[in-house]
């Protein structure tokens, strides 16, 4: 680390002098702190995004640039039916062989739901409460029990909630997955800046300081010693979800043998989107690379476009699933790779110049955080496959506190999944006039994860207004 005066010269040089404006008023600790977070600002890096995203505007894809992705679709024939099985076969495989790990990226800080705590710890099971966190547990158990295999788990945190996460699964026992199977690491921080372009306090001895986008957990499983743990464990591949959406399959082995048979660096799933306006990002085509479209970059005229058939153009919304070659992350963190940078426009708590707080209007968004997203990787993969995903079975997001993707929907969206596997199995399903279930079902995915097992255990039939756990 460098000394103060260099710090304190190094930040001067970069125009962020004003780091340090209250530095004799702290306490040594808080000392100690402020020098530690400047020390690992890259002032460079701050300042070409300021450059490109506040004193000027950096041009975002253009829908013109874009082509359609191609995506393996939903199985409807014999003949991709078979290719499915093939693909099922390879990832059962890779699965016993003990090559797959799973990977969560949990270190966003969900302030669209309005919680405080890690979004993991949100309760979704419809009648017993489970968290997000229990449901993705007992599916990985779940895998490792069919499997035989060891399945390690990878969870990114961030400042903002490593120390919670941590404390959740211990509290938890770890679901019963084993504390050394279970590896949590933080992501690194990007500090946020102001309209002017200078670096924001958080207090006097603090900087506004935001994880750094899920993008960064590429280099985060690197300076971690993740990639090495894997290695000594025998994985080569990961399954890279997300922490909100309850249907995920985890693991999916159809997925992954997708993955593997076409030799690829880095696939996504995709899911048909419910309608233009759905805030998920869009695949395309950009310079014959695989890139995703962020919703908040897709012009409306673009996401509006349609197909002679009526259908949307740019169907194919990312579900934030993907597998990922170990050696992919592995070489891309020998080369010094930066993933490019977003902006995103909020409010950021932070100080005045006199050392004040200062008061924000109602919706002002006096600061900038900027983002790296896992995504933009593709474009930087030798191969990848995308595969066609459905909706039902697979995304049901929890992002807001009602309304579309809201804890409404995703306990809807898991018990209709359940009422589908029960229905297959025989039960006779009760449901109100305007067709919705007049019953709660849950299934532990202890029980079935995607509704094998359920013969001998579904009832012949649920009464009007019962609850069924399996
Ligand atoms: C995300 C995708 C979008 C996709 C949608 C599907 C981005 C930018 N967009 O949107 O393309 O269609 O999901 O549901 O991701 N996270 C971190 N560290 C961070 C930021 C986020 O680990 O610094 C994690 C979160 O904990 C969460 C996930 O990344 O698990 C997604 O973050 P979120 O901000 O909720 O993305 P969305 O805008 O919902």
């Amino acid at each position: 680390m460098k000394t103060l005066d260099e710090l304190k010269a190094t930040a001067e040089r970069h125009g962020h002098g004003h780091l340090f404006r209250f530095f004799h008023e702290l306490n040594d600790a808080e000392k100690a702190k402020l020098h530690e977070q400047v020390s690992a600002v890259e002032f460079e890096v701050v300042n070409k995004l300021v450059d490109d995203f506040v004193k000027s505007t950096a041009p975002v894809a253009s829908a013109a640039d874009l082509k359609p992705a191609p995506v393996v679709p939903l199985p409807t024939t014999d003949e991709q039916r078979q290719a499915a099985r093939g693909a099922r076969a390879a990832g059962d495989e890779a699965f016993r062989r003990g090559r797959i790990a799973c990977f969560l990226v949990a270190g966003g800080q969900g302030t669209r739901l309005g919680l405080n705590g890690p979004k993991g710890a949100f309760k979704i099971g419809p009648i017993t409460d489970r968290t997000l966190f229990h449901i993705h547990a007992e599916k990985i158990l779940a895998l490792r029990r069919r499997y035989n295999a060891g399945v390690p788990w990878l969870i990114m945190t961030s400042d903002a909630n490593d120390a919670e996460t941590k404390a959740f699964f211990a509290t938890h026992n770890y679901f019963g997955l084993g504390a050394d199977t279970v590896r949590i690491f933080k992501q690194a921080n990007m500090p946020a800046v102001g309209r002017d372009g200078t670096i924001l306090m958080a207090s006097k001895a603090e900087i506004a300081l935001s994880p750094n986008g899920h993008g960064g957990s590429i280099k985060a499983l690197h300076d971690s010693g993740s990639t090495a743990w894997l290695r000594e464990h025998g994985v080569d591949t990961l399954f890279y979800f997300q922490v909100d959406n309850c249907l995920t399959q985890i693991g999916d082995p159809t997925f992954i043998g997708w993955h593997l048979l076409g030799g690829s660096k880095m696939s996504s799933k995709a899911c048909r989107k419910r309608d233009w306006k759905e805030k998920v990002g869009v695949f395309g085509v950009i310079d014959g690379k695989l890139n995703v479209v962020e919703y908040s970059d897709l012009p409306e005229s673009a996401a509006r476009e349609t197909l002679p058939d009526g259908s949307l153009k740019w169907w194919a919304g990312s579900i934030a699933i993907h597998v990922i070659d170990l050696g992919f992350i592995e070489q891309l963190n020998k080369g010094g790779f930066q993933l490019p940078y977003h902006k995103a426009e909020k409010a950021v708590a932070c100080i005045g110049a006199d050392g004040a707080p200062l008061a924000l209007k109602s919706g002002e968004k006096n600061g900038i955080k900027f983002e790296t997203f896992v995504f933009d990787a593709l474009a930087q993969a030798e191969r990848t496959v995308n595969v066609e995903a459905s909706r039902e079975d697979d995304f049901s997001p929890v992002k807001n506190a009602d309304g579309d993707d809201s804890p409404m929907t995703a306990k809807r969206d898991m018990q209709e999944m359940y009422a589908r596997w029960l229905g297959a199995a025989g039960t006779s399903i009760p449901r109100k006039a305007d067709g919705t279930l007049d019953c709660t079902i849950e299934i532990s995915p202890l029980t079935s994860l995607e509704g094998e097992n359920l013969a001998g255990v579904a009832p012949a039939k649920i009464a009007p207004g019962a609850a069924v756990l399996l």
